[in-house]
């Protein structure tokens, strides 16, 4: 090769060996190869200056510096893509190796997994769960359940009434029963879990929203012996397999004979602590057989149907089976506290 264009081809390659970025790249490939006013073509022109006789070893030489030069770009050209590849892999590169952030993870509301370990308890038992309103009327909350009408719970003092009066929130599970004896004929064997609303301050034992479970049975020839032996049951199940359960006469206006059902203490077994106040026994529930009324309110015969009935708060359950000392913490909504009842059920 002539000596001019060999000189070429060392600058070329010097300047090769200089470029490290795609832009540079650009630049020296404008420099040598553009048809306009590269090195190049500058070179091909040149060829007019040239004496005729060497023309042809020069235009071979011009060709043969262009492919020299065509290939060290080339390579040039995978080297840089090279690099850059290889860079992006190790910027990108994933540590397995290092410890995982831990998403964090909901749960159901303490109330609502007591709620749904009461109710397995009684869906095991044979009783289907069924819903009512929370807004409900005078008739079904205090009329069909046979509460006269002049009965203190009727009091604004106690029942939120809405509307102006002419709905209120229901003060207790039970308007279920109605509304369940008049849809459905019997034998019936149901639970009915909800929020019940009470005009009560709050304090560690009160709040006016709470949660109850009504139980009603209905068929022919339910006896009292029966409602103890589910109830004994039940209680056997949720607290302990020695529990003891007793029954208290007592009066509500939809039950006859009427009862509050207590067990032995958990905390003492019997012998009297501070939390049974020395009695022995816990109250847990009210319960009783089905007023006549109630079956009549309802558009049954009371002379063929027998039925009994029982409520009880989950949120007090709640308390006594996982020791809270205070109803408003299920409000509070504090996750340290909610969090210690991830193993229920
Ligand atoms: N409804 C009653 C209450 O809220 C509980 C109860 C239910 C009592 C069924 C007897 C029978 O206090």
């Amino acid at each position: 090769m002539r000596k001019d264009l060999e000189q070429i081809l060392v600058e070329f390659r010097q300047e090769v060996e200089r470029v490290a970025t795609d832009e540079h790249l650009k630049q020296l490939h404008g420099k040598y190869f553009s048809r306009e006013k590269g090195v190049l073509s500058a070179q091909l022109r040149r060829i007019r200056e040239i004496p005729v006789a060497e023309r042809p070893g020069f235009g071979q030489d011009v060709n043969l510096l262009k492919q020299e030069m065509e290939a060290e770009f080339d390579r040039l050209t995978r080297t840089l893509a090279d690099e850059d590849y290889h860079r992006r892999v190790e910027q990108e590169r994933l540590d397995i190796t290092l410890p995982a952030v831990g998403l964090p993870r909901g749960s159901f509301h303490p109330i609502k997994m007591v709620e749904q370990e009461l109710c397995g308890i009684f869906e095991r038992m044979g009783y289907s769960i069924v819903e009512g309103p929370e807004i409900e009327t005078d008739f079904y909350n205090f009329g069909a359940l046979n509460f006269p009408p002049d009965h203190p719970a009727r009091d604004e003092q106690d029942t939120f009434f809405v509307a102006g009066g002419r709905y209120l929130l229901r003060t207790h599970t039970s308007p279920v029963q109605i509304r369940t004896m008049q849809q459905l004929a019997p034998p019936l064997k149901i639970i009915a879990p909800g929020k019940v609303f009470r005009k009560d301050t709050p304090d560690a034992t009160h709040y006016p929203i709470f949660h109850q479970i009504e139980g009603l049975v209905v068929a022919e020839n339910v006896s009292l012996a029966d409602l103890k032996g589910t109830l004994h049951d039940f209680a056997r199940q949720f607290f302990a397999p020695d529990v003891r359960v007793r029954l208290r006469p007592s009066f509500f206006p939809f039950v006859e004979p009427g009862a509050e059902v207590d067990i032995s203490c958990i905390f003492c077994g019997g012998s009297g602590c501070r939390i049974c106040k020395q009695s022995g026994w816990i109250e847990i529930l009210g319960a009783g057989m089905v007023h006549p009324n109630v079956f009549v309110n309802c558009g049954l015969d009371p002379e063929e149907h027998t039925g009994f009935a029982f409520g009880m708060g989950v949120d007090r359950m709640a308390i006594l089976k996982y020791g809270v000392p205070d109803i408003r913490m299920f409000w509070e909504n504090d996750v340290r506290f909610l969090n210690q009842f991830w193993y229920v059920q």
